[in-house]
């Protein structure tokens, strides 16, 4: 697939037709909006006039990605096209119009795909009379440097196609992965107890955030902290995730959406955009807080070591139960979070590491104290511990004695 059209000239469909470009694709952009268009012009130019500065492109291949990509006024253009990704608004009629309209104006053999991060592909197929062309394709923001992109097969596709697109974006030189069409597929949905968990320390008054950001980074290894990461994503962003994958949860309490995040985005303390979110930033756009490293000298050893545990264990369980059921493999879980969140390690090699019985015993005291469904184990966990198996071996070589 080499002649390609985008839908939505914003920052995902962007840095798409880049991605495209640079891997030597033709690329189309539309935007019902000329201003968005001219302004995705702009912005690419600016893009390969500052890597040609910086030498990572040559005039040679800036000229060919700028000859490659046309921005366009009209859909009408696309009827040769042999992919089109559609990255408009996150709103289901908007896109479910724009699948009607596009299946009419390209060819029958014209795969369809969409970039949604949280709505189900199979209810943007449905739109379309040939819904098996449709497919999801979920590149991260900024689609040029993220190298991961989640590959959704609907309910409706047709068996082979999810193959031949996985083929097409490691042509483009990314890493894709394989998800089921569930909420927030695979890095929206193993993610959320990042920063439910720690939402929910806070919200007990276990530990300030500060506190929080420190375990996590000093015992695990991220390169942010849930909270500094929260304000950096944006309040408006994470928590309309985390409401969106809730309700399509059917309200399953381990997705619940905490009220001090709620407030926040409410209040308009948006996070690092805003200048206000759990953290105040400063022209340099740091949170102020950072300054202040006594906080983190007298936190008690323990409570970071328990903080991070219980957080750590609550995104192993979220991992093990999609594997348990069938969302990805379990290369592709430790893929997706590793280089589509830059976790320092795949969870379940993690959990290889720590101990499926420690995960066991984090878990299940939580949910001695709490009592709340939020913390039930998955079932996966509890009978490899059982069986003493591991993800990667097939013996927990820590029982064996081996
Ligand atoms: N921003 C992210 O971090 C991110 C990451 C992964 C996936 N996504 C998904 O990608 C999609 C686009 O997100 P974005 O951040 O680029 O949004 P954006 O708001 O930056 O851009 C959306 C563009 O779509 C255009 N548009 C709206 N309605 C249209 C229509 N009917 N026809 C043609 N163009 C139309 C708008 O003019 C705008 O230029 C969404 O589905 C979003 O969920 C976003």
């Amino acid at each position: 697939m080499k002649r390609i059209g985008i839908i939505g000239s914003g920052a995902m469909g962007n840095g798409i037709a880049q991605v495209c470009a640079s891997a030597g694709c033709e690329v189309l952009v539309y935007d019902h909006d000329p201003v968005a268009l001219e302004k995705a012009r702009q912005q690419l130019s600016a893009i390969l006039n500052r890597l040609l500065a910086k030498s990572k492109l040559n005039d040679e291949q800036a000229a060919a990605i700028r000859q490659s990509v046309r921005f366009v006024t009209a859909m009408d253009e696309f009827a040769d096209r042999e992919l089109v990704i559609e990255a408009v608004i996150e709103q289901l009629d908007v896109k479910q119009r724009i699948f009607t309209e596009i299946e009419n104006i390209v060819s029958l053999d014209c795969v369809l795909a969409t970039n949604t991060s949280s709505l189900s592909i199979a209810s943007i197929a449905s739109a379309c009379n040939r819904p098996e062309r449709v497919i999801g394709i979920h590149f991260f923001n900024p689609a040029p440097l993220m190298a991961l992109v989640e590959v959704i097969p609907a309910v409706q596709t047709w068996p082979d196609l999810a193959a031949k697109v996985r083929a097409w974006v490691e042509s483009l030189g990314k890493l894709p992965v394989l998800a089921k069409d569930t909420p927030g597929f695979i890095v929206n949905r193993v993610a959320r107890p990042y920063y439910g968990e720690s939402l929910r320390i806070l919200d007990e008054g276990i530990a300030d955030a500060a506190v929080i950001d420190h375990a996590m980074v000093s015992l695990g290894g991220f390169r942010m902290g849930p909270f500094a990461l929260m304000d950096f994503i944006g309040h408006d962003v994470n928590y309309r995730v985390t409401e969106s994958v809730f309700a399509a949860f059917f309200f399953d309490p381990r997705y619940k959406p905490s009220l001090t995040q709620k407030r926040l985005f409410e209040a308009g303390y948006l996070g690092r955009k805003t200048g206000r979110g759990f953290y105040r930033y400063t022209d340099g756009g740091l949170p102020e807080e950072r300054a202040n490293h006594s906080l983190y000298h007298r936190s008690d050893p323990q409570l970071l070591e328990r903080i991070f545990q219980r957080v750590l264990a609550m995104l192993i369980n979220e991992a093990a139960d999609a594997l348990h059921y069938g969302i990805a493999s379990k290369e592709d879980l430790d893929l997706a979070m590793t280089k589509g969140v830059n976790y320092p390690k795949g969870l379940l090699k993690w959990a290889d590491e720590i101990g499926i019985d420690s995960i066991q015993q984090i878990m299940d005291d939580l949910y001695d104290v709490y009592r709340e469904d939020r913390y039930r184990l998955s079932p996966l966990l509890r009978a490899m511990s059982k069986e003493k198996r591991t993800f990667y071996g097939h013996k927990n070589e820590r029982d064996d004695g081996t």
